[in-house]
């Protein structure tokens, strides 16, 4: 059931447009709201009135629609949903969503969004199996967009194969998988994630080679056990995953006023690569060479170690508090010291020596610290070591 649920239902203009009529029904039967949005295509193929009358709702058809923008503008209505489902998905809202464009209602809802988004791809087989529109859905995979179909089968337009609109119980069920109610749910997670930049003067800083795929993927899969999770991250260059809430910094010092700001949490992840040092004497404008041949001379201040902080909280620590350490040599015996130095709960250990391939890769060897011993994990994928790291602190958290 989806009682409760608010669906923004962004319907494009595809004959499949049709089955949306249906989707609105059934998932008002199964007790979700659905708040419609048409595209002007879209209007060709089923009536506003009737999208209203089926879905008991006004229908949001225009961007520059003032009187919406009074009663709630686009922001707000791209949020106030649970989850937003494009049906039929055709290959010009896939182009438009994975470039960005933000030129009508729909796309700029798509933009403006920060829920799940699930698509329902509807087009002629050539279309589908054009490069561009595959190009479009990886990159659309690649920005968690949760995609349901297409089917194979014949096609309005006279041809067979892959392009034709998922059945509406398909689509109910992928609905309904994004919406389901995971085992952390009503928790909240703190996730750190990414490097930090600790600045020189205004135009130079000092960084580190964390992309932040560890910490998203992390963020991700506990988004899917039905968490919420505060995402800390710094300037990483995987963009953050969608359904989360996400507070950018920059600076070690920023990030844990981040982190301690997100608290109360039931469980923290600190995946992020911390700076250890920051510049003390950081200039407030450009340095520059003063032709004496001589190098600035920077001098260091050590940064709070927020894993260690947060694990020695007196009131209010979380129930559970994972670390990382990417370690290149005796690895469970430098990751079970560190876990007693910083009084964390779990360490998630890994060797990043080159040869094993794991930095910059996809693939990742974990070992999991814990009061009781070391746990050696086979090598897996990254989002797998995630997902099971994610049950494992679903199950530490239910139980306490
Ligand atoms: O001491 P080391 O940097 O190896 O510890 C790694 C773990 O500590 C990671 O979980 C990292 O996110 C965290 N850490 C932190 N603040 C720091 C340094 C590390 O939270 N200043």
């Amino acid at each position: 059931m989806l009682t409760g649920k608010r669906v923004l239902l962004i319907i494009g203009g595809g004959i499949a447009a049709f089955k949306s009529l249906d989707l609105i029904r059934r998932l008002r039967d199964q007790g979700a709201e659905v708040v419609p949005v048409l595209t002007r295509a879209a209007e060709e193929f089923v009536t506003p009135l009737s999208v209203s009358a089926l879905a008991a709702q006004k229908v949001y058809r225009d961007l520059f629609d003032l009187t919406d923008e009074a009663e709630m503008g686009h922001i707000e209505l791209s949020r106030a949903a649970d989850l937003v489902v494009v049906a039929p998905a055709t290959a010009d809202l896939m182009a438009k969503m994975a470039s960005g464009l933000a030129n009508d209602l729909a796309s700029t809802l798509l933009m403006a969004t920060d829920k799940r988004v699930l698509i329902a791809p509807s087009m002629n087989v050539r279309m589908w199996e054009h490069p561009a529109t595959q190009r479009n859905l990886t990159v659309l995979h690649g920005d968690g967009i949760l995609v349901a179909g297409p089917d194979k089968g014949a096609m309005a337009c006279g041809e067979f194969g892959p392009g034709r609109m998922a059945e509406v119980p398909e689509i109910i069920d992928a609905i309904d998988a994004a919406l389901r109610d995971g085992p952390l749910k009503g928790r909240h997670v703190i996730v750190t994630s990414g490097p930090t930049h600790e600045p020189i003067d205004p135009v130079r800083y000092i960084a580190n080679r964390s992309s932040g795929a560890q910490g998203t993927a992390m963020a991700e899969a506990l988004r899917d056990l039905g968490a919420t999770v505060t995402f800390v991250t710094g300037p990483a260059d995987v963009a953050p995953p969608p359904g989360v809430d996400v507070v950018r910094i920059e600076t070690a010092r920023e990030m844990l006023a981040a982190v301690q700001a997100a608290h109360p949490a039931d469980a923290a992840v600190f995946a992020a690569a911390v700076a250890d040092w920051r510049v003390e004497n950081a200039s407030g404008s450009k340095m520059k060479k003063d032709g004496s041949g001589k190098a600035p001379a920077l001098e260091f201040a050590e940064n709070p170690d927020i894993l260690a902080t947060v694990s020695q909280m007196d009131e209010g620590r979380p129930g559970l508090v994972v670390g990382f350490a990417a370690e290149t040599d005796d690895v469970v015996e430098n990751a079970t010291a560190k876990r007693l130095r910083k009084q964390c709960d779990w360490i998630v250990a890994n060797d990043v020596s080159v040869e094993t391939g794991i930095m910059g890769g996809d693939e990742n060897a974990i070992v999991l610290i814990d009061a009781e011993g070391a746990d050696v994990w086979p090598r897996m994928a990254k989002r797998d070591v995630a997902r099971l790291l994610a049950q494992r602190i679903a199950d530490a958290v239910g139980a306490r």
